[in-house]
């Protein structure tokens, strides 16, 4: 089996002595994955490929591609290909076509009157995403042996699929994206020759995705960009679901109990709102701080009594609209603690560090966990909450995130451009009768259970087929 992802199952840091050390990639994809393919997962008895697990990824960092130069990115029990892509290429590839064009399109964080506006440079960017799903491609041809089974994740490689298929009739191919598909009436905003090329791709092999309504919003777009009699793959709907074995791991940490004891001295006997999330657009970071904002203006009765932790870690920061966006999140968070703090209460507290173990302490311990996405291919933290916490509490989950179709019948739902609506959510999830939280808690840790990273890979390995054109 061989896994294709943009990022890699491990990063690595050059150490003084000249050696090199892997530790775990960052993103719940790649989190998700390494545990099985490492216990040497295999596509199952019904299947040919038993052979060795393959990863093909990128080179992210300087330490990465030092690795790859030295002949040193080798991981424990997975054959990794990390692929040191030329800089510029790999740039355009990744900034400027993946996750500024790609990702906003598909979660709609457009500002249509503004922007995109696609000069020439544009068509150079776009050559690059074709030449980077190119290179990966090649990697995967290289090492896929007869009658393999190749698993290509997310947008940045959506080409991939159909390229190792047009030279690998042989091999059984599947194409999966973690975030939204745009409806058909936004596909037209790329430019018509890129937007046919991404569709004609994906046609040609099942397209999973976390949610039926990303999978539906996929097959009107490429018939409507493809034509009404075009033959388009059957798509499928496979939803991720949290690792409850490396979760208590992590709990298990002493690392995570320090997070505890931090987390004591920080809320003592308040009730504790919790958000943990890349520092990103699509995860409506500000809106969530302004409706905090509105229950603490409206209702009086609450200020001193909660804290609201955010855990927000660095993402993207290449990307002006990013650092902008940080800016954004910090100088929201600086006035709402200025207008309601007092000697001994700060109503946010904000941590921008990437410390999972504090994110996951955090998790057993809120009662109101926000997940209010602007759109959101799944949203795995809403699934590891409900796992891992203690305190019967509840989701208010953004009914535009792909897990609110699983969870629905557990959380409670936002709207995630109401801030009175979400500040009215906010409350209830703090008021509730503990009879009602305790039966809502039940029953949503047993629908965010439901899925595992096994189950999930299965669903991914029985639908790969070989390519159809
Ligand atoms: C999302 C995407 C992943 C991506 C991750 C982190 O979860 O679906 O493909 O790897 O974000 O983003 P980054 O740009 O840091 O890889």
């Amino acid at each position: 089996m061989i896994v294709v992802s943009h990022r890699g199952p491990y990063s690595f840091r050059a150490e003084p002595d000249g050696s090199f050390t892997a530790r775990p990639g960052a993103g719940g994809l790649a989190s998700a994955l390494r545990p099985l393919l490492a216990e040497g997962a295999t596509p199952g008895p019904d299947h040919a490929d038993t052979g060795r697990n393959h990863w093909v990824a990128a080179a992210i960092t300087d330490d990465d591609r030092a690795a790859v130069a030295a002949g040193a990115a080798h991981a424990e029990a997975i054959d990794l290909h990390l692929l040191a892509l030329d800089p510029g290429v790999h740039g355009q590839h990744l900034d400027e076509v993946s996750n500024s064009v790609l990702w906003f399109l598909h979660h709609g964080l457009f500002d249509l009157p503004n922007e995109p506006s696609f000069g020439p440079e544009f068509r150079d960017a776009w050559d690059s995403y074709v030449a980077v799903n190119r290179t990966f491609a090649d990697a995967a041809i290289t090492c896929a042996e007869p009658g393999a089974t190749v698993l290509v994740q997310d947008y940045q490689l959506a080409l991939v699929a159909a390229m190792v298929g047009a030279e690998r009739p042989d091999v059984r191919l599947s194409y999966f994206t973690h975030i939204p598909f745009c409806p058909p009436d936004w596909i037209g905003v790329l430019p018509d020759h890129v937007a046919r090329d991404l569709c004609a791709a994906m046609a040609q092999v099942p397209c999973g995705f976390h949610t039926a309504r990303w999978g539906d919003a996929y097959t009107a777009s490429a018939r409507r960009v493809l034509g009404p009699d075009a033959r388009i793959t059957p798509a499928f709907t496979s939803a991720l679901g949290p690792d409850a074995a490396a979760i208590a791991t992590v709990l298990d940490s002493d690392a995570a109990a320090s997070a505890r004891e931090r987390l004591d001295a920080e809320v003592g006997e308040r009730a504790l709102i919790v958000r943990t999330d890349r520092l990103e657009l699509s995860k409506n970071i500000t809106r969530g701080f302004l409706a905090y904002d509105l229950l603490l203006e409206q209702h009086p009765e609450w200020r001193s009594r909660v804290v609201f932790a955010a855990m927000l870690y660095a993402s993207r920061a290449t990307l002006p609209a990013y650092v902008a966006y940080r800016e954004q999140v910090e100088e929201t968070v600086a006035r709402v603690n200025e207008r309601w703090s007092t000697a001994d209460w700060q109503p946010i507290v904000l941590d921008t560090h990437d410390d999972y173990a504090r994110s996951m302490a955090a998790l057993e311990r809120y009662d109101v966990l926000l997940v209010n996405a602007v759109r959101d291919g799944l949203n795995l933290v809403a699934k590891e909450g409900p796992l891992v916490n203690k305190r019967a509490g509840s989701v208010c989950l953004s009914r535009e995130a792909g897990a609110f179709d699983e969870l629905r019948a557990g959380v409670l739902e936002v709207q995630p451009f109401d801030l009175v609506q979400t500040a009215a959510t906010m409350l209830h999830a703090l008021e509730a009768p503990a009879a009602e939280r305790t039966a809502r808690a039940e029953r949503l840790r047993a629908l965010a259970a439901a899925r595992t990273p096994q189950r999930w890979l299965d669903d991914l390995v029985r639908t790969a087929a070989p390519i159809t054109r």
